[in-house]
């Protein structure tokens, strides 16, 4: 693999997963060796319209092929860590979406295979991967904002009418959009939580999950740092437009979040006249850090020729840079941001803010093995 400078990617889960195929493709060190899905006419379409001969329905029969370097995997929540576990077993690396798992354990289990085998570890999370918080990290390290003060992020989004394992889900346990950035810019980990469940979600949905709050609503604080932050989610039954959004306030310059999807984010500067505190920003792409070839994945690709789908341009025009930046890692042999470590830290956030909130918002420790490398 990094001798002959190029490596070997098998994609599992082909919804969201297949959106990765073409950047894969046109990436410089990449290579398509395999795709997987159980359905098998849907495994075929896809593999027919990109042109992938190498297709598996069985994972454990991808897991034994030789000419994998990677696994980078895109199936439902609950199956991410098994299929982790199993493939750092098998001896491959492991990009896979977030969130890094459902339990702690099963972090735990990750992180020491890991440590163990060598082998790397990263949890693909778009945000911090987006132009905001590109833009946002970029004024952070030039110093443009000041002292950071407090940061927040929200992801609220209603999942009715979504695959029905959304309605198992717990808005905290699927909360790394909103963990990663806070922690993510100042290059912290969370050391403690406390979370409140506000309101609640209709009877069938809160049977079904286990959980009744319709919002949850948490405090992080970060190790060695004065800055806390505060992050909230819902899943259903609460009403308002979809948002990623994440705000930072510094001495000098603070980041706000528009409140309508599609409008111009805000910047405020301190110490001028009132009125003109607040200006709107132009937030630029940070295409010019990838390889040339796959550049013009971080806006939207119609492409006839292929699936009806809209490549690349998702999510803040972060895929691309998830692709590179594991590729990279794996040739350059160091670890991936965010390597296994952080990605526990970050899933850890909402899984221990979940048990907060079912204590009253007791405060909840990190476990210690997400807290250093
Ligand atoms: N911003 C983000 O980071 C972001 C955005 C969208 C989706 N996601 C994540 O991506 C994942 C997939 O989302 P989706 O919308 O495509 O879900 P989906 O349920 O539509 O698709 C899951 C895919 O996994 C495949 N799959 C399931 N079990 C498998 C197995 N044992 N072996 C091989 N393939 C298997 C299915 O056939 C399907 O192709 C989810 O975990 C979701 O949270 C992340």
């Amino acid at each position: 693999m990094a001798n002959s400078g190029q490596v070997n990617v098998a994609i599992v889960g082909l919804g969201f997963g297949a959106e990765f195929i073409p950047i894969y493709q046109a990436h410089p060190k990449a290579h398509v060796e395999a795709i997987c899905r159980r359905n098998k006419a849907k495994l075929n379409e896809i593999g027919d319209a990109f042109g992938i001969a190498k297709r598996y329905t069985s994972y454990a029969r991808l897991l034994a092929d030789p000419a994998i370097d990677f696994v980078h995997i895109n199936s439902p929540i609950p199956d991410h860590a098994p299929m982790s576990i199993a493939a750092l077993k098998a001896g491959k690396h492991v990009m896979c979406t977030v969130p890094m798992a459902t339990s702690i354990e099963e972090c735990k289990q990750i992180v020491s295979l890991v440590k163990k085998t060598g082998l790397k570890y990263m949890m693909a999370e778009t945000v911090v991967y987006s132009r905001e918080f590109l833009f946002i990290k970029e004024m952070y390290e030039k110093g443009e904002l000041g002292k950071v003060q407090y940061m927040q992020a929200s992801h609220p989004q209603d999942m009715e009418g979504w695959p029905e394992y959304w309605e198992r889900m717990i808005p905290m346990h699927y909360a790394t959009h909103v963990v990663s950035p806070v922690l993510g810019l100042v290059g912290g980990r969370a050391e403690y939580v406390s979370c409140f469940g506000s309101g609640t979600i209709n009877r069938r949905l809160a049977r079904k999950s286990g959980n009744p709050f319709a919002v949850e609503s948490c405090h992080i604080k970060i190790k060695d740092s004065d800055v806390a932050a505060h992050i909230w989610r819902f899943l259903f039954d609460t009403a308002r437009q979809y948002r990623e959004s994440f705000d930072v306030y510094g001495s000098k310059k603070s980041f706000e979040w528009t409140l309508v999807e599609g409008e111009e984010h805000i910047l405020h500067t301190a110490k001028k006249p009132e009125s003109e505190i607040p200006s709107r920003v132009t937030v630029p792409d940070y295409a010019h850090l990838l390889p040339e070839e796959i550049r013009k994945f971080t806006r939207s690709i119609q492409d006839a020729g292929h699936l009806s789908f809209i490549q690349g341009g998702g999510h803040g025009g972060s895929h691309p840079h998830l692709v590179n930046e594991f590729v990279s890692a794996l040739l350059e042999d160091r670890a991936p941001r965010p390597n296994a470590v952080t990605s526990a830290n970050w899933t850890c956030v909402g899984l221990c803010a979940h048990q907060s909130a079912q204590n009253g918002g007791k405060i909840v420790r990190l476990p210690a093995f997400t807290l250093t490398d």
